[in-house]
């Protein structure tokens, strides 16, 4: 699993925080990344008090992560709804996100956005007043050279995502391309939301636009939880 950011005990604080929030019968949406693996293994351990729930993975790792400690598991069309999702994120200003870092930002948006409420898990260097961090834009093979262009029209600079253990690119769990795109600090996500929305090929970009209900924030000595 890729490493970012704050520290494990920042990262579990938040998780398990979050994890408080699931309650018996609900549907719960399970992120990606470090923080929310915490979350995962938390609501793990209560499946083994005897906590009904079944939870919906956004990612190839939330899927194995939730197997492995015992949470049943179903697919976004074979539930209702979803209760409540807990889910990372790479950047957080306000109830506005950036997420992606682990390339999971597709699925992590259909579950997170079908949610009756969505609980964000982060570290403090996760915070930011204004959104700068790089937004990922998951792309159709096909599209890469037109949508690279697409977004520097955009006036951003966009980065084909490079696999670390595997010669060439990273290839999401719905096997297309990411490009990393650096816009500077962004004054008004929803604008730049709707603009990489309409990039012919684009599948799903990073930004996740007013989506927190709430963000808890894993501290070394406790919790700081935000509601928008
Ligand atoms: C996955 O694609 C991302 O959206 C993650 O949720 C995000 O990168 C947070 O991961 P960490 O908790 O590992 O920082």
């Amino acid at each position: 699993m890729k490493a970012t950011g704050g520290s494990d005990e920042e990262k579990r604080a938040a998780g398990e925080s979050a994890a408080e929030a699931v309650e018996d019968g609900m549907v719960v949406g399970l992120g990606t990344g470090s923080t929310a693996a915490h979350a995962i293994r938390a609501i793990g351990r209560a499946v083994d008090s005897g906590l009904d729930v079944r939870g919906v993975p956004t990612s190839f790792q939330s899927r194995e992560l939730a197997r492995e400690v015992g949470i049943p598991l179903a697919s976004l069309d074979a539930v209702d709804g979803v209760d409540l999702a807990i889910d990372g994120a790479d950047q957080f200003s306000g109830p506005h996100l950036v997420k992606g870092g682990g390339a999971a930002h597709a699925r992590e948006k259909i579950v997170d956005a079908a949610a009756d409420r969505l609980v964000v898990v982060a570290d403090p260097s996760k915070a930011a007043d204004r959104l700068d961090h790089p937004i990922p834009l998951e792309v159709l093979p096909d599209a890469r050279t037109t949508a690279t262009a697409a977004v520097r029209a955009l006036g951003g600079a966009p980065a084909l995502r490079r696999a670390e253990r595997k010669d060439g690119p990273v290839v999401t769990d719905n096997g297309n391309l990411v490009l990393d795109c650096e816009f500077g600090g962004v004054a008004r996500p929803a604008e730049l939301a709707a603009d990489l929305a309409a990039i012919p090929g684009a599948v799903e970009h990073g930004l996740f636009v007013g989506m927190a209900d709430e963000v808890h924030v894993g501290r070394e000595d406790g919790v700081d939880v935000r509601r928008f």
